[in-house]
């Protein structure tokens, strides 16, 4: 994801090559390391079959990354062929072009460190564990992989019009904090959700946020929050609506938000198409 961050990064940058990219280092992770993601995995894999998309779920029933901190190699040797995706590492958050230009290269750029057991149940910053858990089931998915290409290559552009804040409340509204509808009700696919213990049932099942239509102008000029469960998610239909909602030149939209006051991540619009009105702002577990 982008950063929006303004807290220092963690992770290790001396030893990076000019496109942030370093060796995974496999070897290097500790069997302490490997039992904390094998109790993350085991956490989050009772919880997807209730509240994850079946697109996720498809994928991650034929991925066996269980057992430890999965090697990049490994999947790499799946991810081409299917989609010509590949993961790249990372020592963590990367500046937002150097980010926008690994995904129009079909390269998702994954961080090599994972978290302390402190923060199992919640993490600011993104780790393997969400880079990982959260993103790579659904880069095997067409439409879905095709999407954030698409989205890397308007962020190249975004980056060059000063409308990156804009682009990436989109991403992270629908990358991050997705909600799709299915024959079974609302599930999610945002990544952020998707590797969270707490929110991946919050986001479903908890009265207090609100759940809105998706709409990309409405979700361009929201805030949010990087630090709580959202107080808003919005809600897709399929994977071809957004991207097809997205196909549009963006400059026209990015000129006509330019200098509007954001919503606030809580506000509900007289506009929106409203599945559910939240009754309280959103706290972090
Ligand atoms: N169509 C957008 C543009 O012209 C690019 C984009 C595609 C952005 C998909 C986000 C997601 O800028
Ligand atoms: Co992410």
């Amino acid at each position: 994801m982008t950063g929006e961050t303004d807290h220092k990064l963690r992770g290790d940058y001396s030893r990076m090559r000019p496109d942030y990219t370093v060796d995974q280092d496999w070897d290097a992770y500790k069997p302490a390391e490997h039992e904390l993601w094998r109790r993350l995995y085991a956490r989050q894999l009772s919880l997807v079959p209730k509240y994850a998309s079946e697109e996720f779920n498809a994928t991650l029933a034929t991925l066996d990354y269980g057992k430890g901190i999965p090697r990049f190699d490994v999947i790499n040797a799946k991810l081409g062929p299917a989609t010509g995706w590949q993961l790249v590492a990372v020592p963590g958050l990367l500046p937002d072009l150097t980010f926008f230009e690994h995904l129009a290269h079909r390269q998702f750029p994954v961080t090599v460190w994972i978290r302390t057991p402190e923060e199992f149940d919640y993490i600011v910053e993104p780790d393997i564990f969400h880079d990982f858990f959260g993103h790579v089931p659904l880069l095997f998915d067409p439409m879905f992989a095709d999407y954030i290409q698409a989205y890397g290559r308007g962020g190249v552009k975004a980056h060059a019009l000063g409308a990156i804040e804009m682009l990436a409340r989109l991403y992270w509204y629908t990358v991050e904090f997705g909600l799709i509808e299915t024959p079974r009700g609302l599930r999610a696919y945002g990544a952020g959700i998707l590797s969270s213990g707490g929110e991946i049932s919050y986001c479903i099942e908890s009265p207090n946020p609100n759940r809105i239509g998706f709409d990309l102008l409405r979700i361009m000029q929201t805030g949010y929050k990087i630090d709580t469960y959202q107080e808003t998610y919005f809600v897709i239909h399929d994977f071809s609506q957004l991207f097809e909602a997205t196909a549009p030149d963006f400059a026209p939209y990015y000129d006509q938000l330019r200098g509007r006051e954001p919503h606030a991540p809580s506000v509900v619009l007289a506009t929106d198409k409203v599945y559910h009105r939240g009754l309280a702002p959103a706290r972090a577990a």
